[in-house]
Formats: C-alpha cells, structure tokens, sequence
C-alpha cells in the first residue's frame, strides 16, 4: 500500500499524522538550519556525531571567546516536540540555543535524541543519558570533542529544556541521582513549560477534557510501554525517588495560558515538599502560551525569561 492510499492510523492536527503503512507525516520542526557563526553575537555552532551505532547527535554552540583561560558553564538542552517532532536543528531551536550561549557566555550542546514513534520512549532517555555520559567523558580530558575540552567547566552543568524536552532534562536529573555522573557537577535544570501529566486531572485540566485526552494520549503514543500517565517519568509526584534529583536548584518556567501551567506548579510544590536537598524557584509569565518564547524570542516576557536563566546559570561560580 502507498501513502497515497494508506490509512490514516492516528492523527495529531498540526502535530503528526501516522499511516497504516508506517509512515509518519510531521507537519511541523522538519526546517534545517546549517551551522554558522552568528554575525552579530560570534556564537559558533557545530553538528556532532556522539554514537555512529545509533546516530545519536547534537549541536554545539559556543560563545564569542573573549578570555581563552576562563572555562564556561555548559548547559545540556533537549528540544521539545511531544517527544516526536522538531529537531536541534530546526530554526527555532538553533535559534533559542544560540542566544542562551549568548547571553549566559555558555557552551550549549542541544541533543538530537531519536523520536518517537519510530523510537519510541524510553530511547530518547536512553539517548539523551548517553549524550551526558559522552559529556562527562570530557571532564578527565578524554573525549574527542575539542570544544568541550578547552571551554567547558565540568563543575558547572546545567540541563534544561522545553515541554517533551523539560521532561527529559528532569528524568536525566532523576538518573543522575540514581545512577550517579563521576567528575561533573550538575548544578541546575530549566524546566521551560514542562510536559508532565498524571491520570487525575489538576487545575485547568479538569475543565479542559479535550486538552487532558491529547496530553495523555500523546504520552502512550510516545511511550506504549509505559505504565500511563502515572508513570513516574510522565508523573513525578508518583515518583518515590523524587527527593534524590541530582542537581543543587531548579527553575520551572511555566506560561499563565499554557495547558501545562498547573503542572509546572504542581511539580515545583511537589518537589519542593519531597525532602529533596535543593532549592526550586517558579517563573510565570503572564498572558503567554506554550512555548511562546521560541515562537516569539524577542517579545518583552521571553526577553525576561532569558534574562532570569542567564542569572539562574551564573550566579553560582562556585
Ligand atoms: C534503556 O535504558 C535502561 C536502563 O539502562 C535499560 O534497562 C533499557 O533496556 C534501555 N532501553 C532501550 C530501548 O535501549
């Protein structure tokens, strides 16, 4: 059967459209933008191959160089997209990275984790746990990534990203309690508008049954064999290992018109009620929406947003 005649299996409008064939149709994140050197700023950027077994990749972007002894905070940063659309390579990502290396003088590597449902969950963890290895790799002075070797502090990491992306960055944190990372610090993680979700509806979601039945459905079509939406990596308040997330600080960003808004809530009281050792901090930006900073990084709220992660990613120099 071709596509022209496939069936269509499961259909997220906007999002991703799968066939009876297999054959999945995303309908927006597939733009590319090639790597650069930013004109104005004279943040640098490369693609990277981390594992040729899987293809595992990412971009790395570093800062305008102004004092070639000084080493810079590396932030580790996961793309949002449900887990199955958009890339590290898209505008709006590369974009979003580049002025983060900007504004913090950080080194960002922003990982293209392998997507669902063609690689459905958990190999994106599973990616993105192998993308920090590979980092700390660096931090003995092994590793091949020159970049990393000559600009980064291994004492100060941060991990951050957006929605699908914001999800990963605390279940590598999670794992880093767990599993342990040898020779790095991970100082912080930035939750911007995280997607986490749970089968009793909170907050808005009680009102907004449509909204509650995509966020959950999404989930199960990125992770089947999860265990739903109380799975403790969809749900960390179901998670008895919350109190051992492996970083010093957090700082969730949540939007007021956001679907996700009470959940950024629900996490950071959450994680600050589970006996964990850190400090959370919340931001909200009124009258914004999901992801309005990507899609609009020059109004005034993402322009704050930024500013306050600059501040959240330097003031510990420790
Ligand atoms: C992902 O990692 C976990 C923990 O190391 C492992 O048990 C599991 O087999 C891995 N799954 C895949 C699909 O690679």
């Amino acid at each position: 059967m071709d596509s022209a005649t496939a069936a269509i299996v499961l259909d997220f409008p906007l999002f991703l459209r799968l066939y009876s064939d297999g054959r999945v149709e995303r309908f927006s994140g597939t733009d590319v933008v090639p790597t650069s050197t930013n004109p104005v700023t004279g943040v640098r950027s490369k693609d990277i191959v981390i594992d040729t077994n899987t293809d595992l990749s990412a971009r790395l972007f570093v800062p305008k160089i102004t004092n070639p002894n000084q080493k810079l905070p590396l932030v580790i940063y996961f793309h949002g997209g449900g887990f199955c659309i958009e890339t590290a390579v898209s505008p709006q990502y590369h974009n979003y990275a580049d002025s983060l290396a900007a504004e913090a003088n950080a080194v960002v590597l922003s990982v293209n984790y392998r997507r669902a449902p063609e690689h459905p969950l958990p190999i994106a963890y599973n990616d993105s746990w192998a993308a920090i290895q590979w980092v700390a790799s660096h931090s003995t002075n092994g590793g091949p990534e020159v970049w990393l070797k000559d600009y980064v502090d291994f004492n100060r990491i941060f991990f951050a990203g957006d929605s699908a992306g914001a999800n990963i960055a605390h279940n590598m944190g999670i794992r880093v309690g767990s599993e342990g990372l040898n020779r790095v610090r991970i100082v912080g993680i930035v939750l911007f508008h995280p997607y986490f979700g749970g089968k009793e509806p909170i907050g808005g979601e009680i009102g907004n049954v449509k909204g509650k039945s995509f966020s959950d459905k999404l989930w199960m079509f990125a992770y089947p064999s999860s265990s739903g939406s109380d799975d403790p990596m969809m749900n960390p308040a179901m998670d008895p290992g919350l109190s051992g997330l492996g970083c010093e600080k957090v700082l969730v960003c949540v939007a007021e018109r956001d679907f996700l808004r009470d959940r950024g809530w629900y996490y950071k009281e959450e994680l600050g009620k589970s006996g964990w050792g850190g400090v959370v901090e919340i931001m909200e930006a009124v009258g914004e929406d999901h992801v309005f900073h990507l899609l609009n990084p020059t109004c005034d709220n993402a322009v704050a947003m930024l500013k306050r992660v600059v501040a959240f990613i330097n003031e510990d120099k420790a």
